[in-house]
């Protein structure tokens, strides 16, 4: 590599393969790469950026076939994604059996939300990898979405591999979409217009808050919470299921260790699919270890407190 910062569509595809980050121009805003299909590769992500919380990312895919492979596509939905795929346009949709994508891309919700980007580059890059590639906005936690190279690589302080697209056409984020039965819920606006998503299907789009809570069955957008009830920073009583971090105590609970170790990353890695065990499992109370509240940490306790919080 001449410019390690300025590559090549075949040193980006190199890299995301293995395991590597990279920056990428889509239409709208320059993305922050990774194999969807990789959970270390995707936690990465979220340590470059900063990110205090494990929010779900978007999903980018080479074409409505690839996005086929994750999610199962009502005929609206199909519809919708011939209308406007490549284009500023992401789809909530329920995941498919054995789709491969890590949980920590999807936050462990049963949903996920697929685009295919209209960039030339984006789709030369998806095509050569042949991966799915999560990508927020390529920006640190809590600074502007960048939409050229030049930006990405300073706010990274160059420690990001940037491929250089020019600047994007957008400069917006991609409008998102739920597609609940024959409903339209528009989760975020976006680089799309919602008139022009009526005008194309002949159905309104309902506006809904970022975040919130939609009442179709399997289309709770919130946040992935447990069956169980959960109590935080503590130790387990009698007849508590226990989600560990650390090494353990002599106890005689249904335990899973997010990390015997102590490492973050590795208990970060773990946390989705230790909630679904436990859950899988019948626990009807999770007692979960204190969990020091750096690195990764904040993100791991910010989903942690959500799960934990009353449901109404
Ligand atoms: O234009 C864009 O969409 C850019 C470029 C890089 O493609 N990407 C982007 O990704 O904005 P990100 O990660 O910053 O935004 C993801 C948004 C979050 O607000 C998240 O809550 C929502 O998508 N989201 C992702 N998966 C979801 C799901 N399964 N259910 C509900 N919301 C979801
Ligand atoms: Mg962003």
């Amino acid at each position: 590599m001449s410019d390690p910062f300025r590559i090549t569509i075949e040193e980006a595809a190199a890299l995301l393969r293995g395991g590597k980050l990279c920056a990428f121009p889509t239409e709208t805003v320059y993305g922050l790469g990774a194999d969807a299909t990789n959970p270390d590769a995707v936690l990465a992500i979220y340590e470059t950026k900063g990110r205090p919380r494990f929010n779900p990312l978007i999903v980018h895919c080479a074409d409505l076939a690839m996005a086929e492979r994750f999610a199962r596509f009502s005929p609206l939905a199909r519809e919708l994604a011939e209308k406007f795929w490549p284009g500023p346009l992401s789809l909530v949709l329920p995941l498919s059996e054995g789709n491969g994508l890590a949980d920590i891309a999807t936050a462990g919700l049963d949903t996920v939300a697929l685009r295919v980007p209209d960039h030339p580059l984006a789709l030369d890059l998806l095509r050569a990898t042949d991966l799915p590639l999560a990508a927020p906005s390529a920006n640190p936690s809590g600074k502007l979405s960048p939409t050229t190279a030049a930006q990405v690589h300073k706010g990274f302080a160059g420690r990001v591999p940037v491929l250089d697209g020019g600047p994007c056409k957008a400069g917006v984020e991609s409008t998102i979409l739920a597609i609940a039965e024959d409903r339209l819920i528009q989760l975020r606006a976006g680089a799309l217009s919602r008139e022009a998503v009526e005008a194309a299907t002949g159905r309104p789009v309902e506006q809904a808050e970022e975040g919130a809570a939609i009442s179709a069955p399997g289309m709770l957008l919130s946040h992935y919470a447990p069956n169980a009830t959960m109590r935080l920073n503590t130790t387990p009583m009698p007849g508590e299921a226990y989600l560990a971090y650390g090494e353990l105590a002599p106890h005689n609970s249904l335990v899973r260790n997010l990390s015997e170790t102590a490492d973050l990353h590795e208990a970060a890695r773990n946390l989705f699919s230790m909630l679904h065990e436990l859950d899988a499992m019948g626990a009807q109370m999770i007692a979960v270890a204190p969990i020091p509240e750096t690195g990764l940490g904040e993100a791991i306790n910010d989903r942690l407190r959500r799960a934990a919080a009353p449901r109404t």
